[in-house]
């Protein structure tokens, strides 16, 4: 019989089904997601599949972690195509509530991100990851989910929202899965759909030149010279703007990097109206 994933749209609706699920003693994973699915979301529910009995995946495009300036109205929208791409990848459930379901009239409270969210995206983004954990913190507490699984392509999210499940002692999990990339290195994004032929073609230079800077990082050259070389790198292959190349410590996220601990390499750069992100570990295969 071929699975069916349930759209769910309200909070009182997904209430009944968890509760249901719980009370047959069934654990839950959530894969949260903006929808425009591709192969680096679905990776994420196989994963949450092989941690839990029972998938949630939401789709709901937040706004408040889109400045007005941002790419909110134009995001990519597909929700028939992303229930099919579910269905077959076995999802139980499709949460996906309107703007007025996850902020009804009178919504007023926030959370605020955590240190891992100062600079980097938050530099660039200013109020991006305070949305983000908002969003993930309603969706928690919606779903109840045992373990949420999250994708390195958003490497900083990732650290933000671990911290936001220590600090703020939240009951679940957070799992961390690899990103998953075109064959010619470009990370999959919902937002490589705005790149114009040419630059989907200048694009996998991303990934090359921090794969370069993850190499070199091991060797113990300077910092300093190692992410300025990338930087006109990105800009001669035809990054029109960089707007970071950074090796961090790949836990805290901090500049201070000491010798032993692990390192991530983290970048940020435009083509045209379109900014790509991407990381690498340094010293181990990604
Ligand atoms: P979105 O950009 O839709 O991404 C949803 C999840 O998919 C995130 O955990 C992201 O890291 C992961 N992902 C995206 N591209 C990937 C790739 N190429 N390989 C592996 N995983 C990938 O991130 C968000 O939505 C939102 O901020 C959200 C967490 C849903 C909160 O609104």
């Amino acid at each position: 019989m071929k699975h069916s994933a349930k759209v769910i749209r309200t909070v009182r609706d997904l209430r009944q089904v968890t509760a249901g699920w719980r009370s047959d003693g069934k654990t839950i994973a959530l894969v949260p997601t903006m929808g425009a699915l591709h192969r680096g979301h679905l990776a994420l529910v196989e994963r949450a599949r092989k941690s839990a009995d029972k998938v949630v995946v939401s789709i709901f495009i937040n706004p408040t972690q889109f400045a007005p300036h941002e790419d909110l109205a134009r995001y990519p929208r597909d929700e028939a195509g992303d229930l099919a791409k579910l269905q077959d990848a076995q999802a139980d459930i499709v949460w996906s509530p309107g703007v007025d379901e996850m902020y009804p009239a009178g919504f007023s409270t926030g959370v605020k991100a955590g240190s891992a969210a100062a600079d980097l995206e938050g530099a660039f983004r200013p109020h991006h990851f305070d949305g983000v954990a908002t969003v993930c913190c309603k969706l928690f507490n919606q779903v109840t989910p045992d373990c949420a699984v999250f994708g390195e392509k958003d490497y900083q999210q990732l650290a933000v929202l671990r911290q936001l499940v220590d600090d703020l002692n939240m009951p679940l999990t957070l799992v961390a899965a690899p990103t998953v990339r075109e064959r010619d290195g470009l990370a999959l994004s919902s937002r490589n759909a705005y790149l114009s032929e040419r630059e989907r073609q200048i694009a996998p230079a991303l990934y090359a030149v921090i794969t370069d800077v993850a190499a070199k990082a091991a060797t113990g050259a300077p910092f300093t010279v190692i992410t300025a070389d990338a930087t006109a790198g990105l800009a001669e292959a035809g990054f029109t703007k960089v707007d970071y190349v950074e090796i961090r410590d790949a836990q805290t996220l901090s500049a201070s990097v000491s010798p032993g601990k692990s390192m991530r390499v983290l970048a940020a750069a435009w083509l045209g109206k379109t900014r790509l992100i991407d990381n690498v570990a340094v010293g181990t295969q990604d």
